[in-house]
């Protein structure tokens, strides 16, 4: 059997009007990186011959994103919102031939490969089927369409929520949005769409009429859960969809062999990285980019995103950990610790209170509580270098560029401007001086004048 060509196509033009945003919809983020991205990524893991993409005019984000997507893509532009069926129809020119088109709503994002299987295995499982829709039992349906099948189940019909009937709203079978559909009919069903309907638009989901009209036959099938096919059209189901994803996050993270101490109050980007049994405190938020070695701990309360963290590592309560921090092998951040682009090595400590930015931090080091590098004089950068085994004293600040040699000690408060050689000590504050017995003397011609002057009143009076 020769191979079925396979076009996916992906709607994406529309301005999310329910969004209340200038974003498009599609680039609003769902656990660190765009819809479409999501959709993207399981769009690649079915191979697929070809892939359209259509946006709408002025969407320089999206077009970017699209320059990054894990296969190949092309874009046509909908230069009028006319509807879903117009908005298919744009991308006839890079869409016909193909054998099968899968249609894809930007604005359901979270859509699984399985579930993109069933829905081609439908449409493929006899020839006769022109239109597979995937469907769902969403426990509020509202808003979506309506899938009305036959006696024999057959899809006979989708009808819009603001179309239907109150006895049609009843139906609890909802249209997902998405289809596969027969490529050598898809054009010619298309162009029987008329905008006779609430919104004036030309929707796709009237192809399954003008198909059953043509003798063809249409199948419903659903999806693996509802969650995953939620439509996003506004800011609550935007939360709604981030909160499904997370809870897949975490159970993903669980199952790989990490301790949550409360799943509920840890949030993950997609591409959160956690190794064999590392703990995960209350309420840690993790940006993209991070990933956490076996057996390290991150404890309640910590912001990470862009870092590498090393086995055996213990990172927080209450640290902030900023993109190209790298924690190796057992070092140790502590509270109110902020790191930036910053090379703390294995065994070193950075426990409390300190700005860790544009530094590297040799192994074994002690860096007291309250230090700080100045990195940044208003125009540029510069590095703060610290040995192995060093130790900064408390409430130090290191003036960047400067090096603190190997086993180097800074006394606490110090200002440090100059390098430290290995192993010396510096001390770079005032010289403390002592006057014996001066506090008493103060306090006691203090007293005396007070004494004085109450006396003087009492006179008066
Ligand atoms: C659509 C379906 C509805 C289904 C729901 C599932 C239609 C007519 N309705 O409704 O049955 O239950 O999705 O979530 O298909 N778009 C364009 N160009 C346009 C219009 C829309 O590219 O001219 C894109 C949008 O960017 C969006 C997607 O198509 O990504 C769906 O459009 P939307 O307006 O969100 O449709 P719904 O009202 O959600
Ligand atoms: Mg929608």
């Amino acid at each position: 059997m020769t191979k079925q060509v396979l076009a996916v196509v992906i709607l994406a033009a529309g301005l999310g009007t329910r969004m209340k945003s200038t974003r498009p919809k599609v680039m609003h983020p769902l656990a660190g990186r765009p819809m479409i991205s999501h959709l993207l990524a399981t769009v690649a893991s079915l191979d697929p011959d070809r892939v359209v993409v259509v946006t709408g005019p002025d969407m320089p984000d999206l077009a970017v994103a699209l320059t990054r997507a894990p296969i190949p893509v092309t874009t046509v532009v909908q230069q009028e919102r006319r509807g879903t069926g117009h908005a298919v129809a744009t991308a006839r020119a890079v869409a016909a031939g193909a054998d099968d088109v899968l249609v894809l709503l930007g604005d359901v994002p979270l859509v699984g490969r399985e579930s993109l299987a069933r829905l081609i295995a439908a449409r493929r499982a006899a020839p006769e089927v022109a239109v597979a829709v995937l469907g769902m039992r969403p426990v509020d349906p509202t808003g979506y369409g309506r899938l009305l099948t036959g006696a024999d189940g057959m899809l006979e019909r989708i009808v819009e929520e603001l179309d239907a009937s109150p006895a049609e709203r009843q139906i609890g079978l909802c249209n997902a949005g998405l289809m596969a559909i027969d490529g050598r009919r898809l054009w010619a069903l298309l162009a029987q769409l008329q905008p006779d309907n609430a919104k004036g638009e030309l929707y796709l989901t009237d192809i399954i009429q003008a198909a059953r009209a043509a003798g063809l036959v249409c199948r419903a099938v659903e999806g693996t859960s509802a969650d995953e096919l939620i439509g996003i059209n506004s800011r609550v189901e935007l939360a709604q969809a981030e909160g499904f994803l997370q809870a897949r996050l975490r159970a993903a993270a669980m199952r790989d062999g990490a301790t949550l101490l409360d799943p509920d109050s840890v949030y993950f980007s997609h591409d959160t990285r956690l190794g064999r049994d590392v703990e995960i405190g209350q309420n840690v938020v993790f940006g993209p980019g991070v990933t956490i070695a076996d057996g390290a701990q991150v404890r309640p309360f910590c912001h990470l995103e862009g870092v590498s963290v090393a086995s055996g590592a213990v990172i927080g309560p209450f640290a902030r950990l900023r993109p190209g921090t790298v924690v190796a092998e057992g070092a140790r951040i502590g509270n109110f610790v902020e790191t930036k682009n910053a090379a703390i090595a294995a065994g070193a400590k950075v426990n409390h209170l300190s700005y860790v930015g544009d530094a590297s931090v040799g192994a074994g080091a002690n860096v007291g509580a309250g230090t700080i590098t100045c990195n940044y004089d208003g125009f540029d950068k510069a590095r703060t270098e610290i040995g192995a085994g060093a130790f900064i004293g408390s409430n130090s600040s290191l003036i960047a560029p400067v090096k603190i040699g190997a086993g180097a000690f800074v006394a606490a408060g110090s200002v440090v401007t100059e390098d430290v050689a290995p192993d010396s000590l510096a001390v770079a504050r005032g010289t403390q001086a002592e006057k014996p017995g001066w506090a008493a003397a103060f306090r006691a011609r203090k007293a005396a004048e007070k004494a004085a002057r109450k006396a003087r009143k009492t006179k008066q009076g």
